[in-house]
Parts: structure tokens; C-alpha cells; sequence
């Protein structure tokens, strides 16, 4: 049975780029476009238009480059801000304006200082208007993650009546389990009327490192899109991060759905946003961190060199890494010494890896790593 697409939304030069101090220029924006674009990103959100000029341009240039995606403009549910997200997707093959409002009780009364009734109508007009531009509308309800459900399935219905072809619900705050992101996904599934010819989008962020899970529970319960950055890049701590949400359902067959993502290409542009980004990848981040399929205790690297499938769920290759790596340190055992010496030449008997074990342990009490040029100095000391 084929299995059901989720649309990969990508919103690395929208809400990616708000990180601190990690600005991006229109030329490097452009670099990370035509990446994604050859990623197979499915929505490629380039910018929010009205913002600056520079952002502007780049939503322009973007939208000249781009030869797959949907290109994609943020708006508020403001007439100007749809105007401009309009003439600034004028070149895109495939538009869409992304438009919408805060609909939470904290946001009505606070930000806007207003009530339910003036949101949805500010809701229904922006999408009415927007419609007059492009045809594919997505509306966001910022806040969703502790909007009321019986109130945001009603600006659901009334946003899809008045044009949205795709209903985006944000956990703006990052606030949801998910469980009950999970279930707010079902709530409008089984609540809104005409919800079947709108796509439901999930646009999780990661304040309590709960981004990616919240994503993939939204899709468990009905939802065929996940907006998503490189790296997890974002507002605070991050938005949900595109390759775990692309790897997870590769890795999972069970979940019967998948992307259109080409994975090998997945650590390479996460060097790219990272580089022109200035902003480093944590060692540690799953699918594209340096120690990602590096093996560095004895346990672990016995297991990998007699099968790399006992500590690895991913092959490396699938995410565009060249190999398993076996870091020497002070937790390693004299099988990742064998192989390390083995690679650069050495084939050492039982009794020389004895003796290089030993000295190996000494050096690497002092050093954190052993690499390949202090190995000879130790199997020469011995040998
Ligand atoms: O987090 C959020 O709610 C957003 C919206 C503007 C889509 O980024
Ligand atoms: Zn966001």
C-alpha cells in the first residue's frame, strides 16, 4: 500500500532566521532556497515580506529561483502586510500567502486587546483578501497550542468557508504534551465542518524540547503537513527540526507515511544553514551532530565493529554521512584500538595490543582524544 505523504513546510528563512544575531543576506538566502529546493522541500517559506525591505527583496528573488516548491509569504491579518506578500511572490510558479491571527484568550486580550467575535472576523477577512491574490491560503491561529478547542475548530471552519486551503495550528510557546497536541489535531478532524478539504499543518516549537514529538503526534491524528527549520533553528529553543521529523517517519514504516525528502542530502545542508548561519550544530543533535554515528565506549564500539546495526538505527550513508566513526578515548577497548590501527596499517598480534592497550590508556588519561597520528607514536613505543 503506498503510503500517505506529509508535505515538508520549511521555514528556515522565516521563522528559522529569527534566531539572535543569525541574520541571513538576500545572497545566502538564495544558496539555502535552491538547497532546499533540491532537499525536496514541499513549501519553502521564504520570508515575511512587509518586515523589512531586504526580506522584501529576498521573497522576490526567492520566488524567481525556486523550480519545485511552493514559495511561501507571511503575513498578519493586516490588508498591507497581503498586499505586499502578494507583489513579492509575483515571480513564484506556486504562491501561497501564509496569513493568520493570535487566537488564544491570552493573545485577544493582551495583544490585541480585543474579543473572540473581532478576531474571527479579522480572521475570515485576511483570508477573504488574500484569496484575491493567490489561491493556495494558509491561515495560521497563532497560540493553538492553548487556544479553546470549541472556539479555535470554530475560526477553523469559518477560515476554510472563507478560503483556506490549509489551517496551520502553531504551539506558538511551545506548551504542549503530546498527547493533547495530539488530540487537538483529532478534535478538529471530528469538529470542523469541510475540515477534508483543507490540509491540517502542525508548527510545533521546542521551549520544552517537545517540537518534534508534538509533530509527529499531530500527524498520528490526522495532520499532512509539519513546518519544520534545519538544525531546529528558531525562535527561543527552536522550532521543530526537519531532518527528525523526515527520519523518523523513514525509520518507522509502522506510521505508514513518509516524504518526499531526499535524505542524503540531509547533513549537508545542515552544514550550510549552519555555516552561514554562524551558528553550530550541537555535537549531540540527533540525525546531523557530529557525534551522531560516533561510537567512543568499549561496549559500544565492540558491538559496531561486529555489526554496525547493534548501536545504529540509521545507516550514516541514508543521511548523507560518509561512515560510522570509533572516537579512541579512555572508555575505549582494545577491539576499537585493533580497528583503528588496522585502518592505518597496523595488524597487531594479541600480545602487541596488549601492550598498546596499556600505553593507549595512559595517553588517553591525560588526552580526551586519540587520533590517528599519536597511534603509531604509542604502537612504535611497543612494537
Ligand atoms: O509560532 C507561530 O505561531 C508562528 C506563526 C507566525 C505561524 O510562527
Ligand atoms: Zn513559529
Amino acid at each position: 500500500m503506498a503510503k500517505e505523504q506529509v508535505q515538508i513546510f520549511d521555514t528556515t528563512l522565516r521563522d528559522g532566521e529569527q534566531v539572535p544575531g543569525c541574520k541571513l543576506d538576500t545572497k545566502n538566502k538564495l544558496k539555502i532556497a535552491k538547497r532546499l529546493d533540491e532537499l525536496g522541500v514541499n513549501i519553502l517559506e521564504a520570508g515575511f515580506p512587509i518586515s523589512s525591505p531586504g526580506d522584501y527583496n529576498s521573497v522576490v528573488e526567492i520566488s524567481k529561483i525556486v523550480k519545485n516548491a511552493t514559495v511561501c509569504g507571511l503575513t498578519r491579518a493586516v490588508k498591507k502586510d497581503i498586499e505586499v506578500a502578494a507583489d513579492s511572490l509575483r515571480f513564484a510558479k506556486k504562491p501561497r500567502i501564509h496569513t493568520g491571527i493570535g487566537t488564544s484568550d491570552s493573545h485577544i486580550r493582551y495583544k490585541f486587546n480585543s474579543n473572540r467575535e473581532k478576531i474571527l472576523e479579522r480572521a475570515i477577512d485576511s483570508v477573504k483578501y488574500a484569496k484575491k491574490f493567490v489561491e493556495d491560503i494558509e491561515f495560521y491561529a497563532e497560540d493553538a497550542g492553548r487556544t479553546d478547542n470549541e472556539f479555535l475548530a470554530h475560526v477553523c471552519e469559518q477560515v476554510i468557508k472563507a478560503g483556506a486551503t490549509v489551517l496551520n495550528i502553531p504551539d506558538t510557546t511551545g506548551y504542549c504534551l503530546p498527547n493533547e497536541y495530539g488530540s487537538k489535531i483529532k478534535f478538529l478532524k471530528e469538529n470542523v465542518k469541510g475540515i477534508h478539504k483543507a490540509t491540517i499543518s502542525c508548527h510545533c516549537h521546542n521551549d520544552l524540547g517537545l517540537a518534534t514529538a508534538n509533530s509527529i503526534s499531530g500527524v498520528l491524528n490526522g495532520a499532512r503537513q509539519i513546518e519544520c527549520t534545519i538544525n531546529g533553528i528558531g525562535e527561543r529553543a527552536g522550532n521543530t527540526s526537519l531532518e527528525e521529523v523526515v527520519m523518523i517517519m523513514r525509520q518507522h514504516p509502522d506510521l505508514n507515511v513518509d516524504t518526499s525528502i531526499n535524505s542524503k542530502l540531509l547533513y549537508s545542508t545542515s552544514q550550510l544553514v549552519s555555516e552561514s548561519m554562524g551558528m553550530i550544530v550541537q555535537p549531540n543533535k540527533a540525525i546531523v551532530g557530529a557525534n551522531a554515528f560516533a561510537h567512543s565506549s568499549g561496549i559500544h564500539q565492540d558491538g559496531v565493529i561486529k555489526k554496525r546495526e547493534t548501536y545504529e538505527i540509521i545507516n550514516p550513508k541514508d543521511v548523507g554521512v560518509d561512515k560510522s566513526s570509533i572516537v579512541l578515548t579512555a572508555r575505549s577497548g582494545r577491539a576499537a584500538i585493533a580497528y583503528r590501527a588496522k585502518k592505518i596499517g597496523h595488524d597487531l598480534t594479541k600480545l602487541e595490543l596488549d601492550n598498546v592497550y596499556k600505553e593507549f590508556l595512559i595517553l588517553a588519561d591525560q588526552k580526551k582524544e586519540i587520533n590517528d597520528s599519536d597511534l603509531p607514536e604509542i604502537i612504535k613505543k611497543v612494537k
